[in-house]
């Protein structure tokens, strides 16, 4: 979808449809401004019109040349945020969907927000509201899409014109870490998986390099190839990296994303309904982290930025590791095995004791990890947790900062020490599950013992993956992450 913004008054733009947010006070105003600019088919509609949030209202325009207007409501201009707008956009969408558009414009209506923000929010529900799944429709959806989006404004469009590209980049990257979560498992091996990120950076100018099976094996990835071990399918571990020459840290932030591309349980074998079904999502970690390595390099953010993928399948195979393994991880440390189930945190401790040797300034690891999230938080918000060294609490206040700005939500778990007992292991260091009671925090404090500077954990397994709609948020893979972690790091710059 092509991008732009104009100045050109409402009334006067050469487009098939118009959308136009409007508040409750204008709604109880009487719609004066646009029926000036539009006249008596305003007038018409009036009195159905509430600007209430989530309603819509479409007004079909006297004569035949000028274009539809879709009044889509933002609710009391005192509470409208950047969330508002995207809803709002995505509301319009929705309308959009229905009848047959190529050229829409959205204006930015005049709230109390930045216009540069205002247009990215209005750019970002558009296009993620939009976004439809197509791959393997043979009728291709049957869906007219729209080609051009203009964002109308009356003044600043230096700004409008900024936040707007902003929007785009970063809805397009969220587009790509939907459509990785949305394939097919039979299309998703890890080295197809790798194929797919290669191109990606190839086409928007981020390095990246695979590693496969016997190059993992030489770095003793012991965890990692444990999980791999039931597969047909070999893994791989893909290393992206931006290094930008004005990058503002000299240590790299890195990003590590769970790479499992299908999760049976292994022996400790899932049931399908409700759980294995949708179990292509647990790369939706991998997923959050091409889509913003993608981002930034587009936005070319001056920040050093090192992303690791970890990517194998848990399948119960014959030669599957079973419960009661003991296996030396990467760091030395040894796990006691007691779910296979339990498999991303054993590719996960690989990936964090592996980031140690490059000397990371942070690191966040973005992952799938635990159904316990999901009972905790719902599939709404993530769950972040964030080991006790210095900067706890200026991490923690910054990441739901960027989720807060986002629209990417998160929300903060304990990680007090006590925790950390119900994972000791009769035979070993430690056992890779701590029992019913606080799963997701034991995996987060498993995960803790291989990490020996500042980091981040985000619990993604609620919100990565939808089986209802949410707003601009589509059934299927959500690119959750992608939004939070640019936020993260443009602020960080
Ligand atoms: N991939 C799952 C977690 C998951 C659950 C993601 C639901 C998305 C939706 C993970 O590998 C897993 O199976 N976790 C187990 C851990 C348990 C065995 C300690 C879980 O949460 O049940
Ligand atoms: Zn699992
Ligand atoms: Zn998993």
């Amino acid at each position: 979808m092509k991008v732009s913004v104009s100045t050109i008054a409402l009334s006067e733009l050469d487009v098939d449809l118009l959308i136009v947010p409007v508040t409750e006070q204008e709604a109880e105003g009487g719609l004066t401004s646009l029926i000036e600019q539009f006249g008596n088919a305003v007038e018409r509609v009036r009195a159905d019109v509430s600007g209430k949030r989530g309603t819509t209202s479409i007004i079909y325009p006297e004569k035949g040349s000028s274009p539809r207007v879709v009044l889509s409501g933002l609710g009391d201009t005192e509470n409208v945020d950047l969330e508002t707008l995207r809803r709002a956009a995505s509301s319009g969408a929705g309308v959009v969907r229905s009848l047959s558009t190529e050229t829409v414009a959205i204006t930015i209506p005049e709230v109390d927000l930045e216009k540069e923000y205002a247009s990215q929010a209005l750019v970002e529900g558009f296009i993620l509201g939009s976004y439809r799944f197509n791959r393997y429709r043979t009728d291709n959806g049957q869906e007219s899409e729209v080609q051009r989006l203009v964002v109308q404004t009356t003044t600043d469009d230096k700004q409008a014109r900024r936040g707007a590209e902003q929007g785009r980049i970063v809805a397009e990257s969220v587009c790509t870490a939907r459509d990785l979560v949305n394939l097919s498992p039979d299309e998703k091996s890890p080295i197809q998986l790798s194929r797919a990120i290669e191109k990606s950076a190839k086409k928007y100018g981020y390095d990246v390099s695979v590693w496969d099976k016997a190059m993992i094996e030489e770095e003793g990835m012991n965890g990692f190839l444990a999980v791999n071990r039931g597969s047909v399918d070999p893994p791989t571990f893909t290393i992206l990296e931006w290094k930008p020459e004005n990058a503002r840290n000299k240590k790299a932030i890195i990003l590590i994303g769970k790479g499992v591309v299908f999760d049976t349980g292994g022996l400790s074998l899932k049931s399908t309904k409700g759980s294995m079904d949708s179990m292509k999502s647990d790369m939706a970690g991998a997923a959050a982290v091409v889509g913003t390595m993608e981002a930034i390099a587009r936005l070319e953010l001056p920040v050093y930025v090192i992303g690791l993928i970890p990517a194998t399948d848990n399948r119960p195979g014959e030669s599957a590791y079973v419960p009661g393994d003991v296996i030396r991880m990467h760091s030395g440390k040894t796990v006691e095995v007691l779910n296979t189930d339990a498999e991303g945190r054993m590719i996960l401790a690989d990936a964090l004791s592996y980031a140690q040797g490059l000397n990371p300034e942070l690191v966040i690891d973005v992952a799938t990890l635990t159904g316990a999230v999901v009972v905790a938080l719902g599939d709404f918000v993530a769950g972040v947790m964030t080991n006790n060294q210095k900067g706890f609490e200026e991490r923690l206040s910054g990441i739901t900062r960027a989720g807060e700005r986002s629209g990417d939500l998160v929300h903060p778990l304990p990680m007090h020490d006590d925790y950390g007992e119900l994972i000791k292991s009769d035979v070993a260091d430690i056992k890779n599950v701590g029992g019913r009671s606080a799963s997701s925090i034991t995996a987060a404090k498993f995960l803790e013992h291989f990490v020996d500077y500042p980091w981040i954990h985000v619990d993604i397994a609620g919100p990565a993956f939808l089986s209802k709609a949410q707003s601009y948020r589509p059934v299927g893979g959500t690119g959750f992450g992608v939004r939070l972690l640019v936020e993260f790091l443009k602020e960080y710059a």
